[in-house]
């Protein structure tokens, strides 16, 4: 069964950015997105998040809340901002890091409530070409 697992939709792309509302401007005025959700802080995960919503998919813009905000190093090394992560939807999260687990991927911690107030885990950018992988729970209602 769970050697059946694999990802499903990309639901978004994470970009990493040093102010949330310089990053709004830019995709409202240089690209023209409209639909862009108000910045709301996650605390437990350090960051400051918006979606900006594109008919297929999101941008996540991730602004770091303080110093120990696990995407501050980020932003040290990358003063500009960048890609930071990308997600892809799973059905079961426990299948997900079993599964992983067992494929000798590196499971970043336990599975947590995302931004999306689904479960969502990380995976080590070693397993995927140096790119950071979310996997997260696709929403019950089916709203990305
Ligand atoms: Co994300």
């Amino acid at each position: 069964m769970t050697q059946d697992f694999k990802i499903g939709p990309l639901n978004h792309v994470g970009v990493a950015v040093p102010n949330i509302q310089e990053a709004m401007d830019t995709y409202r005025t240089l690209y023209g997105a409209t639909d862009i959700t108000e910045p709301f802080d996650m605390p437990a995960q350090g960051v400051k998040v918006c979606f900006v919503n594109l008919p297929n998919s999101q941008i996540e813009l991730i602004e770091p809340l303080n110093e120990d905000s696990p995407i501050h190093n980020f932003i040290q090394k990358n003063p500009r901002g960048g890609q930071h992560h990308v997600c892809f939807e799973v059905e079961d999260i426990n299948v997900a890091v079993a599964e992983m687990n067992a494929r000798g991927a590196t499971v970043l911690g336990e599975p947590r409530i995302g931004a999306h107030g689904t479960m969502i885990v990380f995976v080590h950018p070693k397993n995927s070409n140096g790119v950071l992988v979310e996997l997260m729970e696709t929403p019950k209602d089916g709203h990305h």
